[in-house]
């Protein structure tokens, strides 16, 4: 499959006074995924996701978006991509509504689109009961979906969201991750920086961990599973319906089989690759009865405190 590379870095680096907090990091984010940037407090998230926008320059290297230079073409590269900022702010005098239809101005979108545009946005954030209310009177969690709302009315090429769900509520998490999740379909490729692990492995399909300024991972949650937690290796499960001495041997002897372990009835395999036909077929073979099989999943939270408990 061609994928579309829309956000790049080459060696993008940034420092403040003299201090790198940014290091000569390269990154790709590819249409139409969403990609979780990771990391500790001032790892420089924040910092990367504001010189992709052109709102800080790097000191070194470049970034592209969607084919723009942030730093050089600031207003080609905020036509096409949404931001909600780690602080949102709104005119507090204002309603959502208004709000809205300031920015929705703003960015050309078709006058008789309008209305239609917010009143679908501000119940996908869940504020449609609040539309006509002063956003001077909104908790935190109110102003965070009107800061959603706001990134995504442009239907943007790219959406950039710095910790989207920080102060919601666990419904409002729910329905702005469903949110998320579906913006791709749309044709809207997600870069989120977050800590709520969980909520990163949901919906993300690519993530970076950030660690000073580095990348110190990226790739898939099953790329950065092996990588951290199985010496690159893919743990294959192979459940048969009964204890079959010999099975082991068998398996041990398919190409790129590096390790079995038997435990009863289940057999762990190592390989170089995701071997499953091929184990399958061994097994059939063998005139085993195979229950099931499957690949080993990874939790976010176990690679990401692996990395920090012996990197950090
Ligand atoms: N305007 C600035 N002037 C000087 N130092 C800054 C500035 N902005 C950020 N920094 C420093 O850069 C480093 C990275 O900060 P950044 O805000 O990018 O971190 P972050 O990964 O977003 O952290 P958090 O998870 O807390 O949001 C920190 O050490 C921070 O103090
Ligand atoms: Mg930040």
């Amino acid at each position: 499959m061609d994928k579309n590379i829309v956000v790049e870095t080459k060696d993008l680096t940034k420092k403040y006074n003299g201090t790198t907090v940014v290091d000569q990091l390269n990154l790709h984010i590819y249409e139409n995924e969403i990609f979780g940037i990771l990391g500790p407090n001032g790892a420089g998230k924040t910092t990367t996701i504001l010189m992709l926008l052109g709102l800080t320059e790097p000191t070194a290297g470049t970034a592209t978006v969607a084919g723009h230079n942030p730093t050089r073409e600031p207003l080609q590269v905020k036509r096409i991509v949404g931001y909600m900022p780690e602080k949102v702010g709104f005119y507090d005098s204002l309603t959502p509504r208004e709000n809205l239809k300031f920015i929705a101005e703003l960015n050309n979108i078709p006058y008789h689109t309008i209305d239609a545009k917010i009143d679908e946005i501000l119940k996908a954030v869940g504020l449609s009961k609040q539309a006509d209310q002063r956003v001077g009177t909104f908790s935190r969690g109110m102003k965070q979906r009107l800061g959603i709302a706001d990134a995504l009315i442009k239907e943007p090429k790219v959406v950039i969201l710095d910790e989207p769900t920080a102060g919601l509520d666990p419904e409002g998490i729910n329905q702005i991750l469903d949110l998320i999740a579906s913006l791709p379909k749309r044709g809207t490729t997600v870069a989120l920086s977050s800590h709520q692990l969980y909520q990163v492995q949901r919906v993300c399909h690519s993530i970076a961990i950030f660690s000073r300024g580095k990348v110190v991972v990226a790739g898939s949650l099953d790329d950065l599973g092996r990588k951290a937690l199985a010496e690159g290796h893919y743990r294959i499960e192979v459940e048969v319906a009964q204890a079959s001495p010999g099975l082991a041997d068998i398996l041990a002897k398919v190409k790129g089989v590096s390790k079995v372990e038997t435990k009863d009835n289940l057999l762990i395999v190592s390989a170089d690759s995701d071997l499953r036909a091929e184990l399958a077929r061994t097994v059939v073979h063998a005139n085993v009865p195979l229950v099931q099989m499957k690949i080993q999943e990874f939790s976010l939270d176990a690679i990401y405190m692996k990395y920090f408990q012996e990197k950090g």
